[in-house]
């Protein structure tokens, strides 16, 4: 059986944290030659069919960075385009030996489904609305990094949760580690159903923030919504979007985190995005390289630390 990485739910607390002590090991050690043969001779297909920026290029870097080699696959020009099926295509790719299957794609839960007819590990690097691994447990590792810890923390996610994978795998993680998740949004951009164990729902972001430790802001994902939906960018920036003035209700030492794409002056100002006494948003993506290493270690390697 293929370890595949489909959702938070396929690793256990344990398992978690010997992924975060194994990214942490790979952060100290820098880049090592000696890591170069982890993977070597294997094979990753990166293959993306929604735009991604930092995902792909991370997944790539530590893939590299651990000796295997790295294919990407040109979605817009692939055989799909000729009426092949995804589940043909990934049968083929694998038939040419990849052995891991980083995939993202716009409809939710077809990673899992399509895992089931694969010998290739499939790791889900976001699938529609549903879920993205990796990045809740880079931010994890964020976390970890300036915080030392998880456990009692505050977390408030702020923006639209109903359509993001990102607040879901966030939310899956987080509340088994022990901390207080709130979730803040805009009528219709809520997912009721996050609201349980413990997680506190707001459509106030300064009632939401308030004594924060982490303040997770999402981007608007128009890509998911009817044109009707779609907020107007002012009126939104307006109410829920992140500034130093609302930030001021947080705790004095609160982190401001975003997963990025960030639309500046929309979800959060300018200002604090680039403020380093309160911005981690580019730790995040510096630390997705090791915290993926972690990952594609455990799913090809089978070592977790
Ligand atoms: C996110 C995604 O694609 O889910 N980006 C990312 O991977 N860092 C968030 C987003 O697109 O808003």
């Amino acid at each position: 059986m293929p370890q595949h990485l489909l959702g938070i739910g396929d690793l256990s607390v344990p398992q978690i944290e010997r992924l975060l002590e194994a990214a942490t090991k790979f952060l100290a050690e820098g880049v090592a030659p000696a890591h170069r043969k982890i993977l070597a001779n294997r094979t990753v297909v990166n293959l993306f069919f929604e735009p991604s920026t930092r995902t792909r290029a991370s997944f790539e870097i530590a893939a590299k960075r651990l000796g295997s080699d790295v294919i990407n696959i040109d979605v817009a020009h692939s055989s799909l385009s000729k009426g092949e099926t995804t589940l043909d295509m990934l049968q083929n790719l694998q038939a040419l030996g990849a052995e891991a299957i980083i995939m993202r794609h716009a409809e939710a839960y077809l990673p899992a489904i399509l895992a089931k007819d694969l010998n290739a590990a499939i790791v889900n690097a976001g699938d529609g609305h549903n879920e993205h691994p990796t990045q809740a447990l880079l931010d994890a590792l964020t976390i970890r990094q300036h915080r030392q810890r998880l456990e009692g923390l505050v977390v408030a996610i702020c923006g639209d949760i109903a359509h993001s994978r990102v607040a879901r795998s966030n939310v899956f993680l987080l509340k088994q580690f022990g901390v207080r998740v709130r979730l803040i949004a805009p009528p219709g951009m809520m997912d009721n159903g996050l609201l349980q164990d413990g997680v506190q729902g707001f459509d106030d972001i300064q009632d939401g923030i308030h004594n924060a430790d982490i303040v997770m802001m999402l981007r608007i994902q128009k890509e998911r919504m009817q044109q009707s939906q779609i907020p107007d960018p002012g009126n939104y920036f307006k109410n829920f979007g992140l500034t130093h003035a609302k930030l001021k209700s947080a705790k004095p030492d609160v982190l401001v985190m975003h997963p990025g794409p960030m639309n500046r002056n929309v979800e959060i100002s300018t200002e604090l995005a680039d403020d380093p006494q309160y911005s981690v948003i580019l730790d995040q993506a510096r630390l997705g390289v090791v915290m993926r290493m972690a990952v594609l270690q455990w799913v090809l390697a089978g070592k977790m630390g």
